[in-house]
């Protein structure tokens, strides 16, 4: 099946008009109806119930649950690492079900990044390059692949810490490190699995006031937790419970 996988226009996810599509309409990242996903064991395990919600461009979205509960299940999903045993879901408007592996593969590489707890980061190697790796799988020109991890750089606040070896930089900077390697590739959708979990508090503050100010900029994020802060900092908090996932409501939240 072919796909358009070019970005939409009008939409780039690091202008603040990102929310807004090209007819004013607020676009849709994700938009999941009935995915779940069970797993054949013996014994097999449903650790995804059939769940249905959209997430919006521009949207910051905390996912909370105990251990087990599907948190990792889902995000797996939703990067298109794993594939659902039930249900559909559209990524920026593609629907992902039928794509063939080089195309899923693509897609994928095109609108996701993804922030993990342990950096992936390559010691020996200094901010720069590690950052520029992330466009390594693009085809992008050396030239411009530098330009802009130089401006990634800058934008996590690394800026002068630009030709360090990653091996030599503290928890923080390397998470830092890595959400700009992740930002380099100008993602429709930021995943966070917890991304702190590795860090102390002082640090987990510094990286969630960096999600908080790139989330300003537009960029569409899920975060996956324990952590109840990161909860709190997020615009909307969806919580799974032994697979089955609901939002949580606030009084003051903007979203329907
Ligand atoms: N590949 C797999 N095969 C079988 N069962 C699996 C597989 N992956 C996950 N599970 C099961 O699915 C359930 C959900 O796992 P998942 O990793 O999504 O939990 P989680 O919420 O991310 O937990 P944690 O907070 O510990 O990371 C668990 O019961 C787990 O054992
Ligand atoms: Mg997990």
């Amino acid at each position: 099946m072919t796909a358009n996988l070019e970005p939409t226009p009008a939409t780039d996810p690091h202008s603040a008009g990102a929310a807004i599509g090209v007819e004013g309409a607020v676009r849709d990242v994700v938009v999941v109806d009935g995915l779940t996903k069970t797993f054949p064991g013996p014994p097999s395990v449903t650790a995804l119930h059939p769940c249905r919600f959209t997430i919006r461009a521009g949207e910051y979205v905390a996912i909370t649950g105990a251990s087990g509960s599907g948190k990792t299940t889902l995000l797996s999903l939703l990067g298109l690492l794993d594939t659902p045993t039930g249900g559909s879901y559209l990524l920026d408007g593609v629907d992902v079900a039928d794509l063939d592996d080089t195309t899923r593969s693509a897609l994928r590489a095109r609108r996701i990044g993804f922030v993990f707890q342990a950096f992936h980061l390559v010691g020996y190697r200094t901010v720069i390059d590690n950052i520029a790796l992330g466009l390594l799988y693009q085809g992008t020109p050396t030239r411009e692949r530098r330009v802009r991890a130089r401006a990634a750089a800058d934008q996590v606040g690394l800026g002068h810490r630009r030709h360090a070896r990653c091996s030599t930089l503290s928890g923080g900077e390397k998470q830092r490190v890595a959400i700009a390697r992740t930002l380099v590739r100008n993602p429709s959708l930021v995943l966070c699995d917890e991304p702190t979990g590795n860090l102390d508090t002082a640090t987990t503050r510094q990286i969630l006031n960096l999600l908080d100010q790139l989330h300003h900029t537009g960029l569409t994020i899920v975060v996956i937790t324990h952590d109840p802060t990161i909860a709190a900092a997020a615009q909307r908090h969806l919580t799974i419970t032994d697979g089955h996932l609901t939002e949580i409501r606030r009084e003051h939240a903007t979203t329907p």
